[in-house]
């Protein structure tokens, strides 16, 4: 007997039908135990007579039963499945659950992080999260469709790599074979993309995992998933517009509504004078309510700032006083470009950068590039590098500059932030599988760990204090 889904049971009245899956919910009345049975389709009441007794909830069974239609008066509207119910002829327990750490009806949001956290593959089970992640899917596969029926294509970048200066700390990786050496693992594939526009691909897109040691929010995790993409021979306009229509269609198919099309855009220094900041959120308390999504851009920033000096990877950055806002691959628009290469009224210059933010929140980030190593070295410059340090840190993209680059620009959305706004939650954590807690330890894994002596001779580290053995 082969399976049925649990959502096309109700299609098999008067057949027998096998059913897989947990028991979500048992009631014993008597001689008869109710169960409800739930597989990744949904739920169905299932009844069994003088049997059933020992189940326990969020155990796994399988079971042969009839499907009956309910009489009128016990029919259940609020479920797909409450007009039959299952009567159990035979069952078996595939896996007995124990008594669970944490209850999977709820929303959960009333146990603790850790608790949650740490029996994570429990707290999936919950509906919420189920829906959430199933939307997160279907909401990256629209993405996905979107870009490849305009003829994107997707590269994998590499995750050890070098440093690729996004304002953040990296993760560093301790290389074996060449000892006292380390890769970094990479804040995000800024320039393995533009140099897949040297390589001639026009239209690249990536789901990219990108890791950043910054200070862990709510909005911000160590590790997160942008939708990476670049373009060459296109405006700031049309890329603006295609990433807009891309959004536009996932935000759509998975059942989003959108406050505004097209969306508003705004200047950075108009959203400073009137909101206060570069991210804002431009819903009435009803759409709030109603988990109405206000996408708009935001252009016209500022191409550098002077360091905060209370932080260190700006001050590492900056060597002038002076570093990027957004991006140091970006272009100045071409009103500045004069400024830009005479390194003067640093502070005026506008870059070519646009954001898209979306209730509040910053979702996307991209700009239009220096294509040439004239430029992108006079950026540099402005930041405080010497000629050797500027080769030593971007020397591979001038080489590239110089072979055939053509103009290009791109943008990177933040999916989780995206996902989260989709399932109207306020936390990443809601809309990842294995999220970290917030002081950075891994879910159900407990890393960081500690390693083994061994490991670390292998790749000639020396901790300042000493390792256990095991
Ligand atoms: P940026 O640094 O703005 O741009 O990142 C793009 C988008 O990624 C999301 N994001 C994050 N989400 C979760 N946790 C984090 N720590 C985190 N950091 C960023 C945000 C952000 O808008 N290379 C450029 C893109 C480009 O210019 O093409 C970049 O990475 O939603």
């Amino acid at each position: 007997m082969h399976r049925t889904l649990i959502s096309e049971s109700k299609n098999h009245i008067g057949e027998q039908v096998l059913l897989q899956g947990w028991v979500d919910i048992k009631r014993d009345h008597g001689k008869l135990t109710f169960i409800d049975l739930r597989d990744r389709s949904g739920k169905v009441q299932c009844v069994g007579y003088q049997m059933m007794g020992e189940l326990t909830p969020e155990s796994v069974v399988e079971l042969v039963g009839k499907v009956k239609e309910r009489p009128e008066k016990l029919i259940n509207p609020n479920i797909p499945t409450g007009t039959i119910e299952i009567e159990v002829l035979s069952y078996s327990v595939l896996n007995k659950a124990t008594l669970l750490p944490i209850e999977v009806q709820g929303d959960g949001k009333d146990i603790s992080e850790e608790i949650r956290l740490k029996y994570r593959y429990i707290d999936l089970r919950r509906e919420r999260m189920q829906k959430t992640l199933r939307k997160r899917s279907t909401f990256s596969h629209k993405l996905r469709e979107f870009f490849y029926d305009h003829d994107f294509v997707e590269i994998e970048t590499p995750m050890l790599t070098k440093s690729t200066k996004e304002g953040a700390r990296d993760f560093l990786v301790p290389s074996r074979l060449q000892k006292g050496k380390f890769y970094a693992l990479p804040q995000s594939p800024q320039q393995y993309k533009q140099l897949l526009m040297t390589a001639g691909f026009e239209r690249y897109i990536q789901f990219a995992r990108c890791i950043r040691d910054e200070d862990l929010r709510a909005d911000r995790g160590f590790e997160f998933t942008q939708l990476d993409l670049e373009m060459s021979f296109s405006s700031q306009e049309e890329i603006m517009r295609i990433v807009e229509q891309a959004v536009t269609f996932a935000v759509k198919a998975v059942g989003g509504v959108l406050k505004q099309e097209p969306f508003p855009v705004i200047r950075y220094k108009d959203a400073i004078a009137k909101y206060g900041a570069d991210k804002f959120d431009l819903r009435t308390e009803e759409e709030k309510q109603q988990g109405v999504l206000a996408f708009a851009w935001v252009v016209g920033f500022p191409f550098f700032k002077k360091v905060d000096v209370a932080d260190e990877a700006e001050k590492r950055d900056g060597k002038s006083g002076w570093t990027f806002t957004h991006n140091p691959f970006s272009t100045p628009i071409a009103e500045h470009m004069a400024w830009h290469l005479n390194g003067e009224h640093i502070g005026e210059i506008e870059t070519a950068q646009y954001d898209l933010v979306c209730n509040g929140f910053e979702v996307g980030g991209g700009s239009v590039r220096a294509h040439t190593p004239e430029l992108l070295s006079a950026t540099f410059k402005i930041m405080g590098y010497s000629d050797q340090e500027i080769q030593a840190q971007v020397g591979h993209m001038f080489e590239a500059f110089r072979s055939g680059t053509p103009p290009h620009g791109g943008i990177a959305l933040g999916i989780d932030r995206l996902a989260m706004l989709l399932a109207q939650e306020t936390s990443l954590k809601e809309a990842t599988a294995f999220p970290m807690t917030s002081s950075g330890k891994t879910a159900i894994m407990d890393a960081p760990a500690r390693v083994h002596a061994e490991q670390l001779q292998e790749l000639g580290v020396k901790l300042e204090e000493t390792t256990p053995k095991t």
